[in-house]
């Protein structure tokens, strides 16, 4: 039996660029890897099955669909193993379609998973080729830290960071659906008149002073230069998002914004004190369902030991 724990994710920088003609926006997208995780445990079985214990649990596809069974696939594909045999469990504390890659990181936890139980010695970089394949966030949870991700988002460069950062993170009622928020950000962009296609929309670039922020550890620093283009979007399509924003930067956070996609809320607090106030302040403000304290850069998927 091998249990792999991956973090959830949240941009401190998603620049979306146009439109591409393969349906991915090219981004400048810094993702940050917090304590915040899932569990996936991996015992021998019958074909692949699945399943998933936490509050979202309902929520969470057993099927084919889901990118666990996908990777284990996958792996096993890429190894000639014609008839995979593997039990999948998710332990899941990551907020279902919430914006901090919690699919994605599932399924990069069960690269992992079957890759040591089934004694496969995958190279990483062989690794990350097969993450990029399951989908555009997955790389980043087998790396964690920070790192800059190009491309659609799976073209990673790990970056410098000095010391720890405390976030809170407020999760919405149900999630959104993010090829729903990509169009949205898109339909938005039409309606302003700047177009939305990568001729229209210049590319992206990694903000040289959020990157300054977080190899110097200077956390008002990094709360000034948060930012996230698909934000408009995301409280167009839920404006309730701008209460909890409001009620986190009033409890006293130093930098807001939605995570990813959304509709989980992120929020930069100076220390641990902070953020459990924090927390506290927006499940009392009822803008949210809950509000998570954490921290991070924390490492990617690994095996507990
Ligand atoms: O790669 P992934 O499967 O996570 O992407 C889900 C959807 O999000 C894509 O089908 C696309 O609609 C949107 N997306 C995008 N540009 C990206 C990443 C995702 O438009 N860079």
């Amino acid at each position: 039996m091998i249990t792999v724990r991956v973090p959830a994710k949240v941009n401190v920088q998603l620049g979306v660029g146009g439109l591409r003609t393969d349906g991915f926006h090219e981004l400048a997208n810094v993702f940050f890897a917090v304590a915040l995780g899932d569990e996936v445990t991996a015992t021998p079985g019958d074909g692949v099955t699945l399943t998933c214990s936490g509050p979202d649990a309902h929520a969470v596809p057993l099927d084919d669909s889901n990118l666990v069974a996908r990777a284990a696939r996958l792996l096993a594909a890429h190894h000639g193993i014609a008839d995979p045999g593997v039990h999948l469990h998710i332990a899941k504390a990551i907020p279902v379609a919430g914006g901090m890659a919690g699919g994605s990181a599932d399924g990069a936890a069960a690269l992992v998973a079957c890759d040591a139980l089934w004694q496969l010695d995958t190279p990483l970089d062989t690794l990350l080729e097969l993450a990029a394949e399951l989908g555009s966030d997955v790389p980043f949870a087998l790396l964690g830290g920070v790192a800059l991700g190009r491309g659609r988002g799976e073209i990673l460069q790990p970056l410098t960071v000095d010391g720890t950062f405390h976030w809170v993170f407020a999760v919405a009622d149900g999630g959104l659906s993010t090829p729903a928020v990509f169009r949205e950000c898109d339909r938005l962009r039409e309606e302003a008149g700047t177009g939305s296609s990568d001729t229209d929309v210049p590319v992206p670039e990694a903000d040289p002073a959020l990157l300054a922020a977080l190899a110097g550890g200077d956390a008002a620093a990094l709360a000034a230069a948060l930012a996230n283009d698909l934000q408009p979007a995301a409280v167009s399509l839920r404006p309730g998002l701008a209460d909890t924003l409001k009620a986190g930067t009033e409890a006293g956070a130093i930098g807001a914004l939605v995570s990813g996609s959304g509709p989980t809320c992120a929020f930069l607090v100076k220390d641990a004190d902070a953020a459990a106030a924090v927390a506290e302040a927006l499940r009392a403000s009822g803008t949210c369902r809950t509000a998570h304290a954490t921290y991070g850069p924390v490492p990617g998927a690994a095996p507990v030991a």
